[in-house]
């Protein structure tokens, strides 16, 4: 686990370091951390006896949002709820593809109420399907989307019955992955999908099973295999527009892989939202339009 064999398949691969990247537009729900704190533990990086420093939380995520926005993206407004800490993570409040959304309904009970939050702002932004959730599924938490395919986390939070309903809803292959570590409890800390057109991913195989990491190297001869350390700064939790790539800064040995396949990595400082367990990814939930 861990091992750096992750440049090899690169430098035997040329077509990939020539392949050109093209950035294309995207539309992003962010909810602004106003009511950010750590009051609970629902996940290993999460400390309720460290403070948070909430003007540099809400600095951060701004950074993020003006980021977004210079490179040429939407960025829609979630209002933030007091009480409600971990709503900056929109990516955990629903999943949308081609226009639909699934709801989210949360494994834990402090983040219950974010759910109607979401599903408000859908239906109050002309969003026509909209489908309640039966299962427990956290949104864009645990399922990433590829042209070929729905990847789905399971173990922590979403369950196997989500993966099914995900499945049924969208009408698009789904790939259940069983995540096996708890400091990568959600997908997107583990897994991130850098060229949907092309099924292109990086990740960390530590944090799956035996059998999910042969499923992933099957289907993904070509990926990004991020080591530990890359993993354990959240740098897996990072948002790719085909071309940049925004992940934590602390991530530093990622960035040359990355530019070996063309991409132009973007290291963002969300020091004070890893303190509820989250980073780039986390805050950025993918508004996907419908096709054609
Ligand atoms: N404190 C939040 C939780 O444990 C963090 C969620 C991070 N979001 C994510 N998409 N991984 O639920």
């Amino acid at each position: 686990m861990g091992s750096v064999r992750r440049l090899s398949s690169v430098r035997e691969e040329p077509s990939l370091r020539q392949t050109p990247r093209e950035a294309s537009p995207r539309r992003y729900l962010m909810c602004p951390p106003a009511h950010f704190e750590v009051t609970y533990s629902i996940n290993p990086w999460m400390d309720p006896t460290k403070p948070v420093d909430l003007p540099l939380a809400l600095a951060q995520w701004e950074d993020l949002t003006a980021k977004y926005r210079a490179l040429g993206h939407t960025v829609e407004l979630l209002d933030p709820v007091p009480g409600l800490p971990d709503m900056v993570f929109t990516a955990n409040g629903a999943t949308v593809v081609d226009g639909r959304v699934l709801g989210a309904r949360f494994a834990h009970p402090q983040r219950t109420e974010e759910e109607a939050a979401h599903l408000d702002w859908f239906r109050r932004n002309g969003y026509a399907e909209v489908r309640v959730p039966e299962h427990v599924n956290e949104g864009e938490g645990d399922f990433a989307v590829t042209s070929s395919w729905i990847l789905a986390g399971r173990g922590f939070r979403s369950t196997p019955l989500s993966h099914l309903e995900a499945q049924e809803f969208f009408g698009r292959p789904l790939i259940g992955l069983e995540l096996v570590d708890p400091r990568y409890y959600h997908l997107d800390t583990a897994l991130c999908v850098l060229d949907p057109a092309r099924d292109e991913i990086m990740y960390y195989p530590g944090a799956f099973s035996p059998g999910s990491r042969a499923v992933l190297s099957r289907l993904f001869p070509d990926a990004l295999l991020a080591t530990e350390q890359d993993a354990a700064t959240l740098g897996l939790n990072a948002v790719s527009d085909g071309r940049h790539v925004l992940l934590p800064q602390a991530a530093v040995d990622l960035f040359a892989p990355l530019r070996d396949r063309g991409f132009e990595p973007v290291g963002m400082d969300l020091s004070e939202l890893l303190k509820g367990g989250g980073s780039v990814k986390c805050c950025t939930q993918e508004l996907r339009p419908r096709q054609g």
